[in-house]
């Protein structure tokens, strides 16, 4: 299959591909599709041939469920359930979050298919912020149902050039949005009711952090190996040690936790790059890859994980050495990947 890519260079390129995107969802083909998170591979929810062609490409496992993307703020009601004791901090969290990198776990509508939520009686919905994908779902006129836009168990692509790399041959066509500005997966969350507060649980850690959510309620953090077991049975995808590199990654604590194997090649991923912080002196780096330097901001570490992560992963190290990242902001979700790809390497 040849797949098509299409830019969104200018005005008319992008009227273009959002017909041409919208088009082809309609015939119940899967379109890779930019948002603000990563690149997401997207087909028509409420048609369950269309779905199936998600797995199919990504060759996914068909017990992991998919998020579906909403065209508006209200169109929830379509898909998903609110139960009465959560509605007051459910419209919260959308009025505050959506469009944005924000996932919610509900109970799911009937007409939704067991392909879509693999069988859950719940659906992970969001909204999506990103220019193109909102022009494309509103084209389209439904809720598309979109994973991250990789092979099961790869990183998740972050531009265009990377989905190619993934699925290329594999899907009719990619829209160009450009760089996503998030460059890691939106916040999962579940609610449940609770005196005082009403208990918000993060499934998956993302760019809306902790720290923000706490103002809707009870937050429990739940962060690495012992998480992603306690969340098996609500959030199956979180099983896999996704988000990794082919290479092996070890995810540091403290510059004493490392010391270089004779004859091996490392490369190290720092956070800024200072020589304080005590990790670049302690190898003689095949490459040294800084995601945020200077004084390190975590945004731009965040949305750059992924992309540099690709980049050492075809350096044929032996290994990738990570620092360790402030679990504060998106830098909680920066330290979730990489626990979660340091114990793909060791398994
Ligand atoms: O930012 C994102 O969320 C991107 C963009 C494309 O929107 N999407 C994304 O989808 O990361 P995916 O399929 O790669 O990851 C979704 C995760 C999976 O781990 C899945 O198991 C979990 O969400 N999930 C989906 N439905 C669920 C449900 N009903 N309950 C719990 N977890 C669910
Ligand atoms: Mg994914």
């Amino acid at each position: 299959m040849l797949t098509e890519l299409l830019t969104t260079e200018s005005e008319a390129a992008t009227r273009e591909a959002v017909n041409r995107a919208s088009s082809t969802l309609h015939t119940g083909e899967p379109v890779a599709l930019p948002t603000e998170t990563v690149y997401g591979l997207a087909a028509d929810a409420l048609n369950p041939t269309a779905v199936a062609r998600i797995f199919e490409a990504k060759e996914r496992p068909s017990f992991d469920p998919l998020i579906v993307h909403l065209p508006n703020k209200t169109a929830y009601k379509d898909v998903a359930d609110v139960p009465e004791d959560i509605q007051k901090v459910f419209t919260q969290l959308i009025e505050t979050f959506w469009p944005g990198p924000l996932t919610i776990v509900l109970p799911k509508k009937a007409l939704l298919s067991d392909e879509v939520t693999a069988g859950l009686p719940t659906v992970a919905i969001r909204m999506s912020n990103h220019p193109v994908f909102t022009k494309i779902i509103r084209n389209f006129g439904g809720p598309l149902a979109a994973p991250s836009a990789n092979r099961f168990g790869k990183m998740s692509p972050t531009s265009a050039a990377s989905v190619m790399k993934e699925l290329e041959g594999r899907i009719p066509m990619i829209v160009d949005g450009g760089a996503c500005s998030r460059g890691l997966e939106s916040t999962i969350i579940s609610i449940t009711a609770g005196d005082p507060k009403p208990a918000i649980k993060i499934l998956r850690p993302g760019p809306i952090g902790p720290e923000e959510l706490k103002k809707f309620g009870k937050v429990d953090k739940v962060i690495g190996n012992p998480a992603v077991e306690e969340n098996a049975p609500e959030a199956p995808g979180l099983l896999e040690n996704h988000y990794a590199p082919t290479t092996p990654l070890r995810l540091l604590e403290s510059p004493q936790d490392f010391s270089p194997e004779e004859g091996k090649r490392y490369a190290l991923l720092s956070y800024r790059g200072q020589e304080k912080d005590g990790y670049l002196d302690l190898a003689d780096w095949v490459e040294l890859a800084i995601l945020s330097p200077g004084s390190g901001r975590l945004a731009e570490a965040g949305l750059r994980l992924f992309h540099v992560l690709r980049q050492l992963d075809e350096l044929g190290v032996d290994e990738i050495v990570a620092e360790p990242f402030p679990a504060r902001g998106i830098g909680f979700a920066i330290q979730d990947r990489l626990k979660r790809a340091s114990i793909k390497s060791q398994s």
